[in-house]
């Protein structure tokens, strides 16, 4: 090892001689529309998995794309020596569609203003990848002594539905002695955060029909079903619209209280709700109070109704009834919570008050509970501190990455979050963007966190 490799100048000036090579791998793949919502894009989503792999290859490492059900995963690796501890660093590589007509250029054509990167999939996740791939070549070039190995998933924006299975398949490639993730988003630009623990998700359908087509309101209603307002009936009964709160029997039964001591250091997190809604451009929030809308967004579940179809979206009114109509509603979940009890609950709450409604199922990802203390959290502790200057608070995310609780069934490690986007980089958002300053002080920060866990023996 050259520990005068390892300072914080020596890494910044590494960081910093980089820069050009960042850039054009960050504009390579941002500009590969790897949606992975859209079959349209499969063969995008296939080339940025060959992209992955020249990338790694390019600078040194190894790389292979390991076939699932779905979209393949891209594992790259430097270093496969058996006596050393491993540690593998996940990221997707897949991002959301982009047809916000708020975007001011072509989201797929990357921008670099001045430091500040834009494009679909910049923050969320191909940014936070490649800063991670500078911090390993950085770690690698002052000779950590770490196999540093690099998951990379093509499925994370649908749910993670085909990781498990390749999880299984290719598990043998995998082994690893923990697991960084760089996925989630600081509370604020200066101050670091990293969850302890992620929201699950449960996404439904309630689907109902009664009649064959539509009919004349002046011929039939009064008299005939209206599948429309059976629907908005039912899910008024679910839940109470304006508070949020979910009134199916039993629904919070499993909820685990977030702890004094979690309270306390999201208290510390120079979290604020003015803040909060500058971020987000938000009108109106259900609470002012900023301890209670952080257990509502990181320590509870929710009920959320994301779309409404059927009946006349037209101008004006058309006076019918509709046949058939259907409701979008997820769930976000937290610990101890499962999805299967969920559906039990809202299933038994339909039957009884709609026996007629149908409800289908999505793909569920289960809630993640996670570490504070430890080699492994002081690790990312220090590493924050040591790249940004400024302590990290454990938090919560209540958005959800699927692989990490499938990670940590079938890897058997743990897993930690060293996250580096910024609410205002806009996830899922037009104009997406990541920025320079993120992006060098993540590479330091990476760098450092090798170094660390390079001393942890199995
Ligand atoms: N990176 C996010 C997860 C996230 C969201 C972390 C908010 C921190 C704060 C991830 O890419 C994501 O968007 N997950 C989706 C999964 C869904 C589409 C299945 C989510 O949480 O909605
Ligand atoms: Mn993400
Ligand atoms: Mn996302």
């Amino acid at each position: 090892m050259k520990p005068e490799l390892l300072t914080k100048e020596a890494l910044s000036a590494f960081a910093v001689s980089h820069r050009a090579a960042f850039e054009a791998e960050l504009k390579t793949l941002v500009e590969i529309p790897s949606v992975s919502a859209d079959p349209a894009h499969a063969k995008d989503v296939r080339r940025c998995a060959e992209a992955a792999v020249s990338l790694f290859e390019r600078h040194g490492g190894k790389a292979e794309i390991l076939e699932t059900e779905g979209n393949p995963l891209i594992h790259g690796w430097f270093g496969d020596d058996a006596a050393l501890p491993t540690i593998t660093v996940y990221n997707h590589m897949d991002v959301q569609p982009a047809n916000e007509p708020e975007w001011t250029a072509d989201p797929f054509v990357f921008t670099n203003d001045n430091g500040t990167y834009r494009g679909r999939g910049s923050t969320d996740d191909k940014g936070p990848a490649v800063t991670a791939f500078f911090g390993a070549l950085a770690a690698r070039e002052a000779g950590v002594p770490l196999n540093l190995h690099f998951l990379w998933e093509l499925e994370e924006e649908i749910g993670s539905p085909s990781f498990e299975g390749g999880l299984r398949a290719h598990k043998a490639r995998l082994t690893t002695d923990a697991i960084v993730v760089s996925d989630t988003v600081w509370i604020t630009r200066g101050k670091p955060s990293t969850p302890a623990g992620l929201r699950g998700l449960k996404g439904f359908r309630l689907t109902l029909e009664t009649a064959d087509h539509d009919l004349h309101s002046g011929v039939v209603g009064g008299a005939a079903r209206n599948p429309l307002s059976e629907l908005i009936t039912l899910v008024g009964a679910m839940f109470d619209g304006n508070t949020g709160e979910v009134k199916i029997p039993d629904f919070y039964q499993e909820v685990v209280p977030p702890s004094e001591a979690e309270l306390a250091s999201w208290k510390a997190s120079g979290f604020t709700v003015a803040q909060f809604k500058q971020d987000h451009m938000i009108k109106g929030l259900r609470t002012e109070d900023a301890m209670e809308l952080l257990t509502r967004v990181w320590g509870k579940p929710t009920m959320e109704v994301h779309g409404v179809v059927g009946g006349y979206t037209g101008p004006g009114i058309k006076s019918a009834v509709p046949a058939r109509a259907e409701v979008k509603i997820s769930c976000r979940l937290v610990p101890d919570m499962n999805e299967t009890m969920v559906m039990e609950r809202v299933r038994a709450f339909v039957r009884q008050h709609n026996p007629d409604v149908e409800v289908h199922e999505e793909h569920g990802l289960a809630p993640f509970k996670g570490h504070v203390s430890g080699p492994y959290a002081e690790a990312i502790r220090d590493a924050y501190q040591f790249a940004f200057g400024a302590p990290c608070s454990f938090t919560r995310e209540g958005g959800s990455i699927g692989a990490v609780k499938t990670m940590e069934d079938q890897l058997g490690c743990e897993v930690y979050f060293l996250g580096l986007s910024l609410p205002e980089h806009g996830y899922h958002a037009p104009n997406e963007n990541y920025d320079w300053e993120q992006a060098s002080g993540g590479i330091v920060a990476f760098a450092r966190y090798f170094q660390t866990v390079s001393g942890f023996r199995k």
